[in-house]
């Protein structure tokens, strides 16, 4: 299955931002860890992250020209308030799971809203770098 993990705004900085929040290991270990698991699994995976808005939107029109066929999206901030990410990821009919390391709901009231779950298969939440895991087993289909 060729398969499509994109990070929004801040999660380069993994193992470095607020780690009571979002752990000690690192963005690099997170992209190493989800590449081993996909090519020990069988699958085509790319990983990208960005701060802006815009080079997330390019990648998902990307992934409808590429034939890419399930897409993990951290939208990072952009999960509360970019109408922009939310069309993009609308405007593609691939199956889509939106992952939180945090439990954003035990947070802020601003971190209770996602304006892109709607548009999303499903939502993983508050399960730390182990939501990409089960993300890629739900849209692989392996028990994990
Ligand atoms: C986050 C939660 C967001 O509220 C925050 O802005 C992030 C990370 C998470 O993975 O828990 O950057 O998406």
């Amino acid at each position: 299955m060729k398969l499509l993990v994109l990070n929004g705004p801040n999660l380069n900085f993994l193992g470095i931002r607020e780690k009571g929040i979002y752990g000690t290991r690192d963005y690099e270990w997170l992209v190493k860890h989800l590449e081993e698991k996909a090519a020990a699994e069988g699958h085509e995976l790319e990983v990208f992250q960005s701060n802006c808005e815009g080079g997330l939107i390019d990648k998902i029109q990307e992934a409808y020209h590429t034939g890419v066929e399930g897409i993990i999206i951290n939208p990072g901030a952009f999960t509360h308030y970019s109408y922009a990410v939310r069309d993009a990821l609308a405007s593609i009919q691939v199956p889509i799971i939106e992952v939180h390391i945090s439990n954003v709901h035990k947070r802020e009231e601003f971190r209770h809203t996602s304006v892109t779950a709607p548009v999303c298969t499903g939502q993983i939440v508050g399960l730390g770098l182990r939501g990409y895991d089960l993300a890629m087993d739900y849209l692989t289909g392996e028990e994990g």
